[in-house]
């Protein structure tokens, strides 16, 4: 991190998966002006790679080993090692995948630096689970952003569905429901205001 960073503003939206908080912070970030980092994309693409690679989700060390080697691009599109993976990244077992290796602390330790490289001029707005408790403590502003378990499952099959994806409800919610208990209760920076 440089020295000028802790006077650039952050804005950390955190929230459980659906909730919404990736729409609404794109729109702040356009609004401002602001770069915006979508951290459960970061956990996503270390879960694509693993899956992959036939990483177990319990090898935390193969899992920050990944991390080094990350060189992804953020634009319109998310592309990783020339390769464009922005619906690869959104399908749902890469996010079951995610949720299972988030729980590892020496994975989230290895992605530090990455989410502190994007606190760049004008400002951030960071998006996750963690932004305001653990990633950027010093935040300006915290908002915490959820919704039923519900409203939230309904909304991921609709943004399936729309994607061309098949999605059953039933399925959604019930893993939504395994996802929150993961994210909630892990010891290393559980999901909380
Ligand atoms: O937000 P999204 O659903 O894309 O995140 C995928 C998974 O990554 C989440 O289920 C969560 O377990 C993990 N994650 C995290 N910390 C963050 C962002 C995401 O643990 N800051």
């Amino acid at each position: 991190m440089s020295a000028i960073a802790p006077t650039i503003p952050v804005i950390a939206i955190d929230g459980p998966t659906a909730s919404g908080k990736g729409t609404v912070a794109q729109r702040v970030a356009a609004a401002l002006g602001y770069h915006y980092l979508d951290s459960g994309a970061l956990y996503r693409l270390v879960a694509l790679r693993a899956l992959r690679a036939g990483i177990t989700p319990d090898d935390g060390v193969a899992l920050a080993a990944l991390v080094a080697t990350l060189q992804p691009r953020f634009a319109d599109r998310i592309t990783l090692d020339g390769e464009d993976v922005t619906d690869a990244i959104r399908r749902e077992e890469v996010g079951v995948m995610a949720s299972r290796i988030a729980v590892q602390p020496a994975l989230r330790a290895a992605l530090l630096d990455l989410q502190h490289r994007c606190r760049q001029p004008p400002g951030l707005v960071a998006d996750g689970r963690d932004m305001g408790t653990v990633v950027f403590p010093d935040a300006q502003t915290k908002v915490f952003l959820t919704a039923s378990v519900e409203a939230r499952a309904y909304r991921r099959y609709k943004q399936l569905s729309e994607k061309g994806f098949s999605a059953n409800l039933a399925a959604l919610l019930q893993d939504l429901k395994e996802r929150d208990a993961r994210d909630s209760n892990r010891a290393a920076a559980p999901l909380k205001p």
